[in-house]
């Protein structure tokens, strides 16, 4: 298949986990005959940097006209002062806006060669397989109106049913084919916008009789998470608490480096890690590229249909964890690599795939 492929290395070890995530892709396209044509654009600080702008009209038109996206990291202490328009994290959800990409999937798997780099005992950990639905469009990080001034900052967590209604269908599809077990995660005892949003999630459960459907409130999920993740198969959330508790969710499985997402619902797919620009040890070649690679699996899969494809850079990460590999985040790993022997390594096993 033919594709097209933008870019975005971001900031900080955004590059040196896209540069990875790039290489695998070619691998990839070598090995099974796919033509991906890439194109690198800025986003973030270093299109502040550049051009004075997060999002640059220039990334926008190469993202929207695009198959799909990868996406490295955005961000840097350098940013956190600045107004709102001119922060890193503002481009990236400008891009997300820009593609539709209302649904964030955060698949938290526990590789059993890495139970000991859990925070959690192993008995507790064994077996964690879950996947978190993020509502990525709407709530808080969307609001209107907001501002801030020296005396007052304002935010407003706004849904609406609609927008409450497709991230569930998206969710209900994914639990029917899984375990058929759904969590949809809110504050109904509490905010508004959570009282609509169980509403809507229990009148789209009528749809879907085969699956078994809970709900739980928020600050007791980040509790039950560490009590017992494996509870847990598809939780279904909004944008706030999605991104608190896929943070919490991978770190129980060895290091937050770990952790793919997917960004899907609209035209163009996004694929990003979970992580972030990691200032404290960009540019010393120690990053973990595996999230960015599951990332890269999770486009092979969700927008080009490479089933195959996908499950053979899924094996590679699997087997290379096996074969006791990591970079040091992965402490529990007796053969401590670096960023680029990491991408050497799945490279080798894709094209003994073959
Ligand atoms: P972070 O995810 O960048 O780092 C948190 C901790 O995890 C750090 O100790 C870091 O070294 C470690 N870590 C993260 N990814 C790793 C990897 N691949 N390999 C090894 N260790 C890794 O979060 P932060 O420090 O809170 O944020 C730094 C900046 O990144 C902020 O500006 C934030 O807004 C931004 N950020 C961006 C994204 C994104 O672009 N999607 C996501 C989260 C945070
Ligand atoms: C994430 C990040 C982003 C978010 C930031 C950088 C805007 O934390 O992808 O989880 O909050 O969505
Ligand atoms: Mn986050």
């Amino acid at each position: 298949m033919k594709a097209k492929i933008t870019v975005l290395p971001g900031d900080g070890i955004g590059v040196e986990v896209a540069r990875e995530g790039v290489a695998v892709l070619e691998t990839v396209a070598a090995t099974f005959g796919h033509t991906f044509e890439f194109q690198t654009k800025l986003i973030g600080g270093s299109a502040l940097d550049a051009v004075d702008h997060p999002y640059p009209d220039d990334t926008r038109a190469a993202c929207t006209s695009s198959d799909a996206v990868l996406l490295g990291a955005v961000g840097g202490p350098q940013y956190d002062n600045n107004p709102p328009a001119k922060k890193p994290e503002t481009g990236l959800l400008a891009l997300r806006n820009s593609l539709g990409a209302f649904a964030n999937l955060r698949p938290v798997k526990m590789h059993d060669p890495l139970i000991d780099a859990s925070p959690l005992k192993a008995d507790i950990v064994r077996g964690t397989d879950m996947i978190i639905v993020r509502e990525l469009l709407g709530g808080a990080y969307f609001g209107q109106p907001r501002s801030i001034d020296d005396e007052r900052g304002l935010n407003t967590m706004v849904y609406t049913a609609p927008e409450v209604e497709r991230i569930a269908h998206v969710a209900f599809k994914l639990a029917q084919g899984r375990k058929k077990k759904l969590h949809s995660i809110d504050k109904a005892n509490v905010l508004e916008s959570s009282q609509l949003w169980r509403k809507v999630v229990i009148r789209v459960a009528q749809d879907y009789p085969d699956v078994q459907l809970e709900h739980g409130l928020v600050d007791s999920c980040a509790m039950a998470l560490v009590m017992r993740p494996t509870a847990y198969d598809v939780i279904v959330t909004e944008n706030l608490f999605g991104d608190i508790l896929s943070d919490e969710g991978a770190v129980l499985t060895g290091s937050l480096g770990l952790l793919p997402s997917a960004s899907i619902g609209g035209p163009v797919g996004l694929y990003e890690p979970v992580h972030g620009s990691a200032p404290d040890i960009a540019g010393k070649g120690i990053a973990n590229p595996l999230g960015t690679i599951a990332s890269v699996a999770l486009m092979l899969r969700h927008t080009f249909k490479l089933e195959k494809e996908a499950a053979i850079v899924e094996t590679a990460i699997s087997e290379l964890l096996k074969e006791g590999y990591g970079t040091p985040d992965l402490k529990s790993q007796s053969k401590q690599v670096s960023t680029t022997e990491i991408g050497d390594i799945i490279r080798a096993k894709i094209t003994a795939a073959k």
